[in-house]
């Protein structure tokens, strides 16, 4: 385990009270058994990392609000449990495009994960492995791709920010496809697309953060992502954003045609879109505010998956990420008609804090919790989280 800082306790009140780190009561363990839920990985990881890397993996928008929503919109769902099942066996298992998951539960794309650990990705592909958990790779990742699925032994969703040079989007496509990810997934959200973002968060750990940053650092935000590892030897010199400027559906037209594996929409909060994006040849609709990180609508996407699940008909699995820090959550997205659900932050949590070990630690524990509420709800597969399993808060 990385040692305890001692400039932990020198972060600014700011970056206490927007993240929050309630349920983590545990009292600095030392061993990641001791750890009992997926929230007690964040009070260590904000210890083990410098302020800045804290603040990156932590911040959301504004005033943070709408990652708060993400979270605790799930306590709005209360779930219908039932009697008189035969519970003998219990299976979490799940078959997505023809994979077999142990879980529902992936890690979503995560950038820059060696500010987290020294292993980064490598480590969270370990766990993934160790785990059978899919595993989608940030086009921002620090670890090379090929190294990536070295470690994972199994294909990976590539996450991609196209940028706005056509011929840089081929080859990162190319590079993808050929290294072994067997679907592409684009992310439509502002990070792409409208370029700055207030993250509050972020600017004030960074505040507090008196390191020399320049040895990683080097040039704004732009020449970092361009930096990433996945972007070598493509020329990139033509680039101005990580997105075109017009993402329209003639531009996802173009992408599937070049696609040769699955392609997924990631940020996905509406059923209009959801529709259309499936018209146009998506294999997958990924149900996204990006953590909360992006746009502070406060509409949290546990609120958002029925619309879309409504929307697509069927067609295609919906997936869908934010604020899902229980099994109960996941649980709910699944009664809702989610195919999968995709974690974040808890990956940085647990990776910052035991490295691989925690990463494993994190999906145990939303491994086990799921399970027990299938027991407890009566509900022995995946396949028997039905609609009827939850219920809006006073809905009858
Ligand atoms: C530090 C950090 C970096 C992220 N990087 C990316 C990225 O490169 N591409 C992307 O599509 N989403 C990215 N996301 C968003 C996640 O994939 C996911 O949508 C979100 O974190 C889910 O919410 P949660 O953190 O509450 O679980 C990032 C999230 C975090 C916290």
């Amino acid at each position: 385990m990385l040692p305890f800082a001692t400039w932990a306790a020198g972060l600014d009140a700011g970056v206490t009270a927007t993240t929050g780190i309630s349920g983590s009561s545990e009292l600095a363990p030392t061993n990641v058994k001791d750890i009992l839920n997926v929230r007690g990985f964040e009070p260590l990881a904000r210890a083990a990392l410098p302020p800045a890397h804290f603040g990156y993996l932590a911040t959301g928008i504004d005033d943070d609000r709408t990652l708060r929503r993400n979270e605790d919109a799930f306590s709005e769902y209360e779930i219908r449990a039932r009697r008189f099942i035969d519970l003998s066996r219990v299976d979490t298992s799940t078959t997505v495009f023809g994979a077999h998951w142990r879980t529902p539960i992936y890690f979503s794309a995560v950038s820059a994960m060696r500010a987290f650990h020294p292993d980064g990705e490598a480590a969270v592909a370990r766990a993934a492995a160790s785990r059978s958990a899919q595993l989608m790779v940030s086009t921002g990742s620090s670890v090379p791709l090929e190294q990536i699925l070295t470690q994972r032994g199994a294909p990976v969703w590539q996450q991609l920010y196209p940028t706005d040079d056509w011929t840089v989007t081929r080859e990162l496509v190319r590079r993808a496809e050929l290294a072994g990810a067997d679907a592409i997934v684009l992310s439509v959200d502002s990070t792409a697309t409208a370029g700055a973002r207030n993250s509050e968060t972020l600017r004030r750990a960074a505040r507090v953060d008196k390191r020399d940053c320049t040895a990683c650092h080097v040039g704004n935000r732009h020449d970092m992502w361009l930096r990433a590892p996945l972007f070598a030897g493509i020329d990139v010199s033509q680039v101005k954003g990580l997105a075109p400027p017009g993402l329209t559906l003639e531009w996802v037209d173009r992408l599937r045609g070049l696609v040769r594996g699955k392609l997924l929409i990631k940020g996905i909060v509406a059923g209009e879109d959801a529709q259309a994006v499936v018209t146009h040849g998506a294999d997958g609709v990924i149900v996204s505010n990006h953590g909360g990180r992006n746009e502070e609508t406060l509409r949290a996407t546990i609120d958002c998956v029925a619309e879309v699940v409504a929307a697509v008909k069927g067609r295609v699995p919906v997936f869908m990420d934010g604020g899902a820090r229980r099994g109960t959550d996941v649980f709910k997205a699944l009664a809702l008609g989610a195919s999968g659900v995709g974690i974040g932050r808890p990956q940085g949590w647990g990776l910052a804090a035991f490295g691989q070990e925690g990463a494993e630690a994190v999906l145990d524990i939303y491994a086990r919790e799921l399970e027990a509420i299938m027991r407890q709800a009566g509900t022995p597969t995946i396949a028997a989280i039905g609609a009827r399993a939850v219920l809006h808060r006073g809905a009858a």
